[in-house]
């Protein structure tokens, strides 16, 4: 390849991720429009061993990056599996964003069964999550999944 197609492949490449971060910002704004319990919704990509907030829609947090052991968000990267906190309050784990927060969902994204990054979800009400929202937001991460591939340095999975 010359210094040209690289520069090329570069331009695309940035038009992808560009793409990708359009799509999650109107996938966050979207849930968070369609389901008054869903105060907060974001997505995290792992990147580097880290995650990276890429998208969200609700108030700003100072979460825009978490190490892999903190929080919520890294335990369900860590044991791959969602994590349901009925009362946030309750859990010494988790990591507060808002004073309003009462519950939180996180949905895995995953590709070829690996996780990726996740979808963050808070709620200003107790007991905000149930097995049909689980359900509901598994299917919905697979929606994105092509896009957070993109954004997290783990989009070459052979296996
Ligand atoms: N509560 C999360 C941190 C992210 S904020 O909710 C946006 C956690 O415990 O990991």
């Amino acid at each position: 390849m010359n210094k040209n197609q690289q520069e090329q492949l570069d331009h695309l490449k940035s038009m992808v991720s560009q793409s990708a971060v359009d799509f999650l910002n109107k996938f966050c704004e979207y849930l968070a429009n369609q389901n008054p319990k869903y105060n907060w919704v974001g997505i995290y990509v792992l990147r580097n061993g880290k995650l990276f907030l890429e998208s969200f829609k609700g108030k700003p947090t100072i979460h825009t990056e978490i190490n892999l052991g903190d929080g919520l968000c890294s335990m369900a990267i860590l044991k791959n599996s969602i994590i349901n906190e009925p009362d946030v309050n309750s859990n010494s784990e988790y990591l507060a964003c808002s004073l309003e927060t009462k519950s939180e969902l996180v949905i895995p994204i995953r590709m070829k069964d690996r996780p990726i990054g996740e979808i963050d979800i808070d709620s200003d009400t107790k007991n905000a999550f149930t097995h049909k929202d689980e359900d509901f937001l598994s299917e919905a991460a697979k929606t994105i999944e092509f896009f957070v591939a993109h954004l997290s340095d783990i989009n070459d999975i052979k296996a």
